[in-house]
């Protein structure tokens, strides 16, 4: 016997890497070795102080119970001064942070806190897939607005405005943009900012990739006048402070809207492990050194990622920031999906398809830079032969 599952969960696809990773992991264990070029899972270490925090603060005998379903105030003015330092952005540490476990879970507390049955959400023609999925699983409907290369994969505003109805909610935003490598720039946060004040829509800026392999200072969306009015804006420490599996970000906006994401959080989880927050609140102070050392890494690889990129004929953009490249298959490949599947089984390669970040990400590929250059070498070796 089998007892029936709720309708989102019969609607609800399981997240692609999720399945994908299986299959590498079946790979893996029968003894190939995989490239994974697929993933956006920083190979780097966090900063030597984050670590010794971590490793203080789980020592102490008070450190293991409940926390705050806030986020400790260490951890909240560490966020404060960090929107402060890199983004010029002021907060209030008390009432304008959320901390979140990831971010990734405040695209579902965002989603449950502002959507009923039926609105309407805006999301990226392409972009990170829980935007979608979370939307629908709320029970709202996604209208995908478009993204252009010419127009420098950009939402075009006048086209926006036409997929307006009265139905219409919420706003998906993310720039530096995944996965397509655009960059954010203050002309386009001014007019998402006006946009989201003409039509009274909640804008959602997503902002995970400001400061890896940026070419100009990071910008927060919250540093546009006007903008905490109608906007709110996640971050994380995944890739910025190579903190992925620690599970870190936050949201930050004004107090009414994060006290109404604390509501419906509150209601879900108790809290964070103190030694996390405490550690997080010591990499937030990571000096801008540091960061310019794991950049210069990142950069490092660059070469080793468009020479396999060229190893396939793709087409792709030299000024992209964030983790990723993006490029566009050649026509003599017919399929990103069967190409991956191919790289997969026969060279124990793993890339992205882009039709996972929408379909019309159907005739792309995404490659990560979360590998050592050698090995991206490597796979590029591998296709070659
Ligand atoms: C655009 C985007 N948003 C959000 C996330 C989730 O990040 P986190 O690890 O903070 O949940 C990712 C992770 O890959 C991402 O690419």
């Amino acid at each position: 016997m089998i007892i029936p599952l709720a309708h989102r969960a019969n609607q609800a696809q399981e997240y692609y890497f999720s399945i994908k990773l299986a299959e590498v992991r079946k790979l893996v264990a029968a003894g190939h070795d995989v490239i994974n070029i697929g993933i956006g899972n920083p190979d780097m270490m966090p900063s030597n102080t984050t670590l010794e925090t971590l490793a203080q603060t789980a020592q102490q005998p008070g450190a293991h119970g409940y926390q705050s379903y806030k986020g400790i105030p260490a951890l909240r003015q560490a966020i404060a001064h960090f929107y402060s330092h890199t983004y010029g952005v002021t907060l209030d540490s008390e009432t304008e942070i959320m901390p979140l476990i990831g971010s990734k879970e405040g695209i579902t507390h965002l989603s449950l806190t502002f959507l009923n049955e039926g609105d309407e959400v805006l999301v990226p023609e392409l972009g990170y897939p829980a935007y979608r999925a979370v939307s629908q699983m709320v029970g709202a409907n996604v209208v995908e607005y478009s993204l252009q290369e010419h127009q420098g994969w950009q939402p075009d505003w006048q086209q926006m405005a036409d997929l307006l109805t009265d139905r219409t909610r919420l706003v998906w935003l993310n720039y530096p943009h995944m996965p397509t490598g655009a960059p954010a720039t203050r002309e386009l946060f001014e007019s998402a900012v006006r946009f989201a004040h003409d039509h009274s829509v909640l804008l959602c800026h997503d902002n995970p990739y400001s400061l890896i392999l940026n070419k100009k200072a990071p910008i927060s969306l919250l540093s546009v006048d006007g903008a905490n009015e109608v906007a709110v804006e996640l971050n994380s420490m995944s890739k910025s402070h190579n903190m992925a599996g620690w599970r870190v970000g936050w949201m930050a906006a004004a107090k009414p809207y994060v006290d109404a994401v604390l509501t419906i959080k509150s209601n879900v989880d108790s809290g964070m492990f103190l030694a996390i927050q405490q550690a997080a609140a010591t990499a937030l102070h990571n000096t801008d050194a540091w960061h310019a050392e794991r950049n210069a890494v990142y950069q490092g690889r660059l070469e080793a990622a468009y020479a396999f990129l060229d190893a396939l004929d793709c087409a792709y953009a030299r000024d992209q920031e964030g983790l990723f490249l993006w490029a566009k298959l050649p026509d003599h490949i017919p399929s990103a999906e069967g190409l991956v599947d191919d790289l997969l089984y026969n060279k124990h390669v793993f890339i992205a398809p882009g039709l996972i970040f929408g379909p019309k990400g159907n005739r792309y590929i995404r490659v990560s830079l979360c590998m050592p250059k050698e090995r991206i070498e490597q796979a590029t070796k591998r296709i070659l032969t």
